[in-house]
């Protein structure tokens, strides 16, 4: 067998054979964060599909006020594909990234004292399958789209609650913002359903929010802009100039979008190859935008996300890695030793 084929099918079969079990963990540090966390953060793993073969990875934060009675926020980011920990570190949870100068050195956390979790508990997570530390256990569960999303968030949330059910009775909130504005209603609509068809465990669903949420791409696109104007947000002389606003905050500097995701920043990627599919392979490191711009911040999230500790502390699982007797040197000799003397593997 080719090296190449061989690396590959070990890869597979550690993949197969790491049967993972729904889990979770109480995250007491964060590197980055100085002491002990003035939070509960509890991260986990819940198997959805079938044979659970889409691993949804979430964070959950307990109720700053009185978690026993508040209530519990499902929150999405949109994208489709952002981290939820976009929604955790960048909008609504309870730490934030001190924007300062990269110089190599991991990027550092403080509380936001805007965080939502002081009034509601919340669940941020990584959705759909492939978003962010979620993860799909074969190629077809890897395939996506609105309404498988919506199918496992259900999931997800119901199996969730059983494995937490001193939270079943807290009144439920979905949220989110930008594309979960096609998801979040979708989801809330079937979990209404349910409730309505008897299925257990019946959800204390209350409402649910959204935030520049995406709805009918013609009208939105084109009703932006005139309607901040319009509405007194800016002046006349700036919607003369609408060209070089930045459109997503138009009170800020323009700058270039950046987003961790790689493919997602590729189209304003300088290539010396023009050929756009070629382009998905490139991931260099990427160029910072000034500091005054928001997408500074963004950056730092790619560093702190990548590292080892930060994905220790956070219990994500690591999977075999691209050279998988390099990250699982004992189980890839077992299963060689296994192969080599003919022995079932
Ligand atoms: C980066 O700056 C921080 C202070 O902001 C400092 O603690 C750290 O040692 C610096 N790292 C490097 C590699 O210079």
């Amino acid at each position: 067998m080719e090296m190449a084929k061989l690396c590959f099918s070990l890869l597979l079969l550690l993949q197969l054979c790491m049967q993972p079990a729904a889990s979770h963990s109480t995250v007491k540090f964060l590197p980055g964060f100085q002491g002990p966390l003035p939070f509960e953060l509890e991260t986990g793993y819940v198997g959805v599909g079938e044979s659970e073969e889409a691993q949804l990875f979430y964070y959950f934060v307990k109720s700053e006020k009185n978690p026993k009675e508040d209530p519990l926020l499902l929150w999405l980011t949109g994208g489709p594909g952002c981290s939820a920990f976009s929604g955790l570190a960048y909008e609504i949870g309870p730490v934030n990234f001190n924007t300062v100068e990269y110089n190599g050195s991991l990027p550092t956390l403080r509380l936001n004292p805007y965080s939502w979790t002081k009034e509601a508990s919340i669940l941020f997570v990584d959705s759909p399958v492939g978003t962010g530390f979620s993860y799909a256990r074969t190629p077809h569960a890897s395939q996506t789209g609105d309404f498988k999303q919506v199918h496992h968030l259900d999931q997800f949330l119901r199996k969730w609650l059983m494995d937490h059910p001193e939270f079943i009775s807290n009144p439920f909130y979905v949220g989110g913002d930008s594309y979960s504005g096609i998801t979040v209603p979708a989801l809330v609509q079937r979990i209404s359903n349910e409730n309505e068809e008897d299925i257990k465990p019946l959800i204390n669903l209350q409402g649910y929010i959204l935030g520049n949420p995406r709805t009918d791409m013609v009208v939105e696109q084109n009703s932006q802009i005139p309607f901040a104007h319009g509405m007194g947000l800016i002046s006349n002389e700036l919607y003369e100039l609408t060209s070089g606003v930045e459109k997503s905050h138009i009170l800020e500097p323009h700058c270039q979008f950046f987003s961790p995701k790689p493919r997602a920043s590729s189209r304003n990627r300088r290539s010396l190859n023009v050929n756009e599919q070629s382009q998905e392979f490139l991931d260099p490191e990427p160029t910072f935008p000034p500091i005054g711009c928001r997408s500074y911040g963004y950056l730092l999230a790619r560093y702190w996300d990548n590292d080892h500790n930060v994905r220790k502390a956070l219990h994500v699982r690591q999977g075999g890695g691209h050279t998988a007797p390099e990250y699982r040197p004992a189980e890839c000799y077992a299963m060689f030793q296994r192969w080599i003397n003919h022995d079932p593997l």
